[in-house]
C-alpha cells in the first residue's frame, strides 16, 4: 500500500482525551478531497497503523483532520499519537470509504456515541451544505466529553439531537422513538463503541432493512482457533496456490509475488478485499456489509477463508 508523507500542521485539544490532528503535505500542496465518511490508515510514531475517520471538511483541500481518543489501554497506538507535536511527520494511506452516504436514500439517520462522532461529522457537514435530509443523534457521557458538540450546535442545530448523560438502558428508547418517525427509504449509519453499535444495529434493523444499516467498525472480530482451519486451493490469474491451514490467503499470495495490498491484516480496513469468481467464502472480517457477505462476490483475504476446497479470486 502506497503511503503519503504528511506533516502535523495543527493540533486541537477537543476534550480531555480527544485531540484533532491536522495533516498537510510537507510541500504545502493540496491533500485533495475525500468522500464523507471516509477514513485513512495512520502510521504513528511507533509504526503502529490505526484507522481513523476523516473529520475535516470533505471538500477542503489544505489538510486532512483526524480526531484521536487516547485509549486508556493503548499500547502505543493512540497514546503515541497523542504525544506528537506540530511539525512531526507521519504517514497516511489514501482515504477509503466504508461508510459512504447512500445516494438513493430519502433520509439519513446518523447515530454516534463518543468518538464515533468523527465519521458522522464529515457526513453531517456534507449533507447540511448540500441540503440532504438527515438527523444526527449524538450520545455522550458528559458535555465535556462530547467532541465537536459546539461546532454541530452552531452549524446544524435543527438536525442535531444531543443525548448527553443518557444511561445505556435509556438509549434504545430514544433511538426507537426517532426511528419510528423515519420515512420509508431511510438509511441508518452507526459508529461508536462495539456494544453500542451492536445494540443500535439490531434496533435499527427492526425499522429499516438490514442493507440500509451501515456500521463503521474499526474493531477486529475474534478469530476462530487456527487448529479449526482446513487447507484449500486459491486460483488467481490462472495460477493455483495451496493455502495451508496455518496461513492466510494473503500471506500465500504475497509470498508468491502477487500484488495484494494490505494494511490492518485484521479484517477491519478493507484494503485487501478481492473479488470472488467461484467458491464460497467463509467471512471472518468486520468490514464487509451484510449484503456483500451474502452476495459471496467479495472477501477480505487477510482473515477470511473457505471451508470448501477451492476459491477463484480476482483483484478488486
Ligand atoms: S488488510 Fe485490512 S481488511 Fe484485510
Amino acid at each position: 500500500m502506497a503511503l503519503i508523507d504528511v506533516v502535523v500542521s495543527d493540533i486541537v485539544q477537543e476534550t480531555p482525551s480527544i485531540k484533532t490532528f491536522y495533516l498537510a503535505r510537507p510541500d504545502g500542496s493540496s491533500v485533495g478531497e475525500y468522500s464523507p465518511g471516509a477514513h485513512v490508515d495512520v502510521v504513528g510514531p511507533t509504526a503502529i497503523t490505526r484507522q481513523y475517520s476523516l473529520c475535516s471538511r470533505p471538500d477542503g483541500s489544505e489538510s486532512f483532520a483526524v480526531a484521536v481518543k487516547r485509549e486508556t489501554s493503548s499500547r502505543g497506538g493512540s497514546a503515541a499519537l497523542h504525544d506528537v507535536r506540530i511539525g512531526d511527520r507521519l504517514q497516511i494511506s489514501e482515504p477509503r470509504n466504508l461508510l459512504g452516504i447512500n445516494s438513493a436514500a430519502v433520509h439519513h439517520v446518523l447515530i454516534a456515541a463518543g468518538i464515533g462522532i468523527t465519521p458522522m461529522l464529515s457526513m453531517a457537514r456534507h449533507m447540511d451544505v448540500h441540503g440532504i435530509s438527515f438527523e444526527l443523534h449524538y450520545f455522550s457521557r458528559t458535555e465535556e466529553d462530547a467532541a465537536f458538540l459546539p461546532l454541530l450546535r452552531d452549524r446544524c442545530p435543527e438536525k442535531l439531537h444531543a443525548h448527553v448523560g443518557v444511561g445505556r438502558d435509556d438509549q434504545g428508547a430514544i433511538l426507537s422513538a426517532a426511528l419510528t418517525r423515519v420515512p420509508a427509504g431511510t438509511h441508518v449509519y452507526v459508529c461508536g463503541p462495539e456494544g453500542f453499535m451492536d445494540k443500535a444495529r439490531v434496533l435499527a434493523e427492526t425499522f429499516v432493512p438490514a442493507d440500509a444499516v451501515h456500521i463503521e467498525n474499526f474493531h477486529a472480530t475474534e478469530q476462530p482457533d487456527a487448529s479449526e482451519n482446513s487447507a484449500f486451493e486459491v486460483e488467481l490469474d490462472g495460477e493455483t496456490y495451496h493455502v495451508p491451514a496455518d496461513r492466510s490467503i494473503v500471506e500465500v499470495l504475497q509470498d508468491n509475488g502477487c500484488d495484494v495490498d494490505t494494511s490492518c491484516q485484521e479484517g477491519i480496513c478493507g484494503t485487501c478485499i478481492m473479488q470472488v469468481l467461484s467458491g464460497t467464502p467463509e467471512h471472518r472480517d468486520n468490514v464487509l456489509t451484510a449484503a456483500e457477505r451474502e452476495s459471496g462476490e467479495v472477501m477480505a483475504v487477510c482473515v477470511s477463508r473457505t471451508s470448501g476446497e477451492r476459491l477463484e479470486l480476482d483483484y478488486y
